[in-house]
């Protein structure tokens, strides 16, 4: 059982989570885990990677597709619906071993027939244009019916409506919707085919809504009848030619494969990913569902076609967040992709090449030189993130928040995502094709933005926000001026190897640019950056300056002065502001990623001094507190973070709105912290370009945690037990991988596998 999510029942209170919680998607679209007869009003969506618009002055934000998987049944003129009273019984299930949604519901028709609609989908892992869905009627007594399926055109919009001049047609049976998006005139194609018993009456209708078949259906006692819809989406970013024949030709080549085949092929695909990227937790269903689900939702926004796009904050569930892409790519969901399938890591980080430009346009509007990334980044790069991102929720009026402005660690996390990546793939060409570039844009950012303070000799990072976003425009942030320093330190390292190993690219890149530093400014301002130290006494690191002289409060007391139940904590003048009480991890993350600079018992100071202090009013704190508790070998303090982080979208209980803001949907980075926490927290798992280190903490009920990695382009499968620890090399040649297992060094030869005993005995065997 631990493959499939089911609930039973339909409760309408459940609607907009169960749209997240019952996804499906393939990277090139998402459709919200809606059920066939649903339109606009239950967020119904077919969201499309990378497709953006903006309508006048509203937010920018991602274009839904008309949805072509719109089916109603009728009996005696009424609708058989969830949403009515008919309803006997109703299941919804997703089975994420295969990518594959289903419902059954049975209902009782005015006359005392029970008519059954089962339906099932898949977006296809094979055929990134397609969805398939089939579905089947069934009576207990004579009956007639009438079935309408078709496309549905009302999209659900937030900030809409993005797509204008929709025309409907019908091309020898197939269905067709085509509009184009205001802003850029992207077109958008979905093209339906049906196949399945014809009625006679049966006819095509279209109206300002969608275009359908209407089928008049008479049902014996006991019958059933089944139908397949093959349905296919294009846009003119994805084909230079005509979308409409495009789609139009990919739902009927779709109809000539079949529905088994079609499936055969996407169940294939799902298992290749598996294969690759499962982790299996022995001595715990719960962990493993909801670890599992959470892989899930990685791979079904995993852009494995696209280096254009990455993965936003609220995947492909929707226009939540305008559909952009934050930090939480690089930090939160980066690791899962680096060590199951470096190609889609690849993917995300060219997407912030393809993107410098707009960074570099951000850093000069503020004055500054380099790349400074977008909070909030869409196609070009440019920033989507609003000076007023909140309303108040007292008063009505728009609040100022500085997240654009101020959360300069945005260039530093995607350094660091580059990094890491050239780390553990070797990819040095990535570094060549525009990574070094990027990186070195960075560097340049960070120093023009530092300020140099003579008599301390030293650089400071003034007038910022950290991940902590309660506290706004603070100086010398822990966080980001530790990313800041790793930053440049990188940038000189790899401009060090640069000099002498492509001399034409580091000369390009350090070639005399007005206002922009050289190598030897960079070199000075990665040796004289501030970074807050641990307290001598306390071995508690400051998040910011004078951080300590904020009031000492309790996060109940902090509660017990809200007076709204969605107002905002931070900004100007939210409650949470003028405490210690922060939003999510900001230190605490530092000591995850420097986690070799810091002793334990600074690690496990600072914890514990930030973690009664934290709200997680982010997904993407917990998991943090998570990797760090696992670290200092406190498992069962980690566990219920883990957990969190890993049921965020299956019990759907994370904030749906901030003042009057709607924050639903899908949470990849908490999912890719359900991983961390799992394979970095529980296992241990650190690599780098030397060597791979394995230092398990399992928590009390695991009795194994199995899983693979990718390290340098070779495969591993490591098992952890209480007892020992085993890795099995995938590979069949090349050379040898250093491991070190609670300290201790090994290699690991291709084809070999090694078995160390965890109470300091280790054995190699082949
Ligand atoms: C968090 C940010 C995060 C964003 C998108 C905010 O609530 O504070 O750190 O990047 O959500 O997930």
């Amino acid at each position: 059982m631990s493959w499939i999510v089911r609930e039973e029942g339909f409760d309408p209170q459940r609607i907009t989570n169960h749209g997240s919680k019952f996804m499906t998607g393939n990277g090139y679209m998402g459709y919200r885990g809606t059920l066939d007869e649903f339109s606009q009003e239950q967020l119904t969506a077919v969201t499309l990677a990378g497709v953006y618009d903006q309508v006048g002055t509203k937010w920018r934000e991602p274009v839904n597709a008309p949805n072509g998987l719109r089916t109603r049944l009728y009996a005696d003129g009424a609708e058989l619906n969830v949403l009515g009273a008919f309803v006997e019984e109703h299941v919804q299930e997703l089975d994420i071993a295969r990518g594959l949604h289903s419902r059954e519901t049975v209902y009782l028709t005015g006359s005392g027939a029970r008519i059954t609609f089962r339906s099932e989908r898949f977006v296809s892992m094979d055929q990134l244009h397609l969805i398939v869905n089939r579905f089947t009627v069934h009576s207990d007594q004579d009956v007639k019916l009438t079935l309408e399926t078709g496309i549905d055109g009302a999209v659900w919009d937030i900030n809409g409506p993005h797509l204008k001049e929709m025309q409907y047609a019908s091309q020898e049976g197939t269905l067709t919707a085509a509009a184009s998006t205001q802003e850029l005139g992207i077109r958008v194609a979905v093209a339906e085919c049906l196949e399945g018993p014809q009625e006679s009456g049966q006819q095509i209708a279209a109206s300002e809504n969608g275009i359908v078949h209407r089928i008049p259906l008479s049902l014996r006692a006991g019958a059933s009848q089944e139908w397949v819809k093959y349905v296919s989406v294009y846009t003119s970013l994805d084909e230079s030619g005509d979308v409409l024949a495009a789609a139009v030709s990919g739902c009927r080549q779709a109809q000539a494969s079949g529905y088994a085949s079609l499936l055969k092929a996407h169940e294939d695909v799902w298992e290749q990913h598996w294969d690759l990227s499962d982790v299996v937790i022995e001595g715990d269903d719960e962990a493993q569902l909801a670890l599992r689900y959470s892989i899930y939702q990685l791979l079904i926004i995993a852009p494995t076609a696209s280096e254009k796009v990455s993965i936003p904050a609220r995947g492909l569930s929707g226009q939540v967040y305008k559909g952009a892409v934050f930090w939480d790519t690089e930090m939160f969901m980066l690791p899962f992709f680096l060590y199951t399938k470096p190609q889609v890591a690849r993917n995300i980080m060219l997407y912030r090449k393809h993107t410098l430009d707009g960074a570099r346009r951000k850093a000069a509007e503020y004055g500054f030189g380099g790349a400074y990334y977008a909070w909030e980044s869409q196609d070009s790069g440019d920033d989507a993130c609003t000076l007023f991102n909140i309303t108040d929720v007292f008063t009505g009026r728009p609040m100022r928040t500085y997240f654009r402005d101020k959360q300069i660690h945005i260039s530093c996390d995607v350094a660091h995502g580059i990094w890491e990546y050239y780390k553990l793939t070797g990819d040095s060409r990535f570094l060549l094709d525009g990574g070094a570039e990027v990186i070195w844009e960075c560097a340049c950012f960070l120093y023009s933005y530092a300020c140099y303070y003579p008599l301390k000799e030293r650089y400071e990072l003034l007038d910022v926000t950290g991940p902590d976003e309660y506290h706004e425009r603070v100086h010398n942030n822990a966080f980001t001026n530790y990313m800041a320093r790793h930053t440049l330190r990188m940038a000189v390292r790899m401009m060090d190897e640069l000099a002498e190993q492509a001399p034409a690219l580091y000369a390009e890149l350090t070639r005399e640019r007005k206002g922009l530093p050289g190598m030897d400014e960079i070199r000075e301002i990665a040796e004289r950056l501030y970074v807050p130290l641990p307290d001598e006494h306390t071995g508690v690191i400051e998040q910011f300056d004078r951080y300590h002289q904020l009031e000492d409060i309790s996060l109940s007391e902090l509660k017990s002065r809200i007076l709204q139940p969605s107002e905002y904590l931070g900004g100007g003048n939210g409650i949470a502001t003028t405490t210690q009480i922060i939003k999510q991890a900001d230190v605490v993350l530092l000591m995850h990623l420097f986690k070799d600079e810091f002793a334990p018992e600074i690690k496990k100071a600072n914890w514990e001094f930030y973690e009664p202090r934290t709200e997680h009013g982010s997904s993407l704190s917990p998991c943090v507190y998570a990797l760090v508790a696992s670290d200092i070998g406190m498992p069962d303090w980690a566990y219920p973070y883990f957990k969190r982080t890993a049921t965020i979208d299956l019990t759907g209980d994370s904030k749906q709105y901030v003042g009057d803001l709607y924050i639903g949907g899908t949470h990849p980075a908490a999912n890719g912290g359900a991983w961390m926490a799992a394979v970095l927290g529980f296992g241990g798992l650190q690599a780098d370009e030397k060597e791979v280190r394995l230092n398990p903490s399992l928590p009390a009920a695991w009795s194994a945690l199995t899983f693979k990695i990718h390290v340098r382009g070779h495969a591993f499968d490591i098992r952890i037990t209480k007892e020992d620890v085993r890795v099995t090399s995938l590979a069949t040649s090349g050379a040898e991988q250093p491991f070190r297992i609670q300290g201790s060094a090994v290699n690991v030869s291709p084809g070999q596998t090694a078995t160390f005993s965890l109470k300091g005995l280790a054995s190699a065997g082949s």
